[in-house]
């Protein structure tokens, strides 16, 4: 089973702590040992957010800010990759054919982000569909796609389940709204719709629950299913 894995930075590192890095590094690992190729798309967080604030204030544009953003993914991706043991890149791929090769050849990859305009909600996506994913999973820090922000609105409700025009639907109205959380982005949820991806946003923060979605089926989030598809894929019930 070929799997992305998208750890959103603010699950990642919300602040410098090695024993979540190794925690999320063990998961991957595990992953790894029991037959899947992984792809690993890692975000900028709080860091990224402040580095962009700041170069904000000190006068730079929209460009040079994502590319400030895209630096900080790539160095939590060098975390996630020193957390790793000899079957991962050592190198942080910068397009998806580096990533691809690096699947192929049967190691870990990990990515982080690749071109201003975007986050890596959406590069975690299109690297899903450009390896031929079986699965893209969304480790977030909210537990599913909500119809509003839960953080802010007590009405908003969990969805079990969407397909991934249902998803784009969901999504586009919140990132019409100026400073709104949308579990992943616009972009991430068209390329899902058009790649016609399986894929599960779920609470990352604890790894344990990336292994159980990957490896069971099993979580609480959100499980994004192709239209026309019908029962759970095969790698979940020959298990
Ligand atoms: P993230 O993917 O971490 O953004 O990229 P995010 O969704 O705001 O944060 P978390 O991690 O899920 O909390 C950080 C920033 O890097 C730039 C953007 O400015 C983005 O906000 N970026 C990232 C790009 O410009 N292009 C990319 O491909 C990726």
């Amino acid at each position: 089973m070929r799997v992305v894995v998208s750890i959103g930075g603010s699950v990642l590192a919300p602040d410098l702590d090695a024993r979540r890095v190794e925690g999320h590094a063990a998961v991957v690992e595990t992953l790894a040992e029991e037959g899947c190729e992984i792809g690993a798309v890692v975000g900028g967080g709080g860091v990224a957010r402040d580095y962009i604030g700041a170069a904000r204030e000190l006068g730079a544009n929209e460009v040079q800010l994502d590319q400030i953003g895209i630096d900080v993914t790539r160095i939590n991706a060098r975390l996630l990759i020193a957390a790793l043991g000899p079957s991962v890149d050592p190198k942080v791929a910068h397009d998806y054919e580096d990533a691809g090769d690096a699947i192929r050849r049967g190691d870990v990859s990990v990515m982080g982000g690749v071109m201003p305009g975007q986050t890596t909600d959406a590069v975690a996506a299109a690297l899903a569909e450009y390896v031929g994913a079986d699965l893209l999973v969304y480790a977030t820090s909210v537990d599913g796609v909500y119809s509003a922000d839960p953080s802010t609105d007590d009405d908003a409700e969990k969805y079990e389940q969407l397909t991934g025009g249902e998803l784009v639907d969901v999504i586009a109205p919140m990132s019409r709204d100026a400073g709104a959380s949308a579990p992943v982005d616009l972009l991430a949820a068209k390329l899902i719709e058009r790649a016609e991806m399986r894929t599960i946003v779920l609470d990352g923060t604890d790894p344990s629950r990336i292994e159980d979605a990957v490896l069971r089926g099993e979580h609480t989030g959100t499980d994004i299913v192709p239209t026309g598809v019908d029962g759970e894929p095969s790698y979940w019930t020959q298990r």
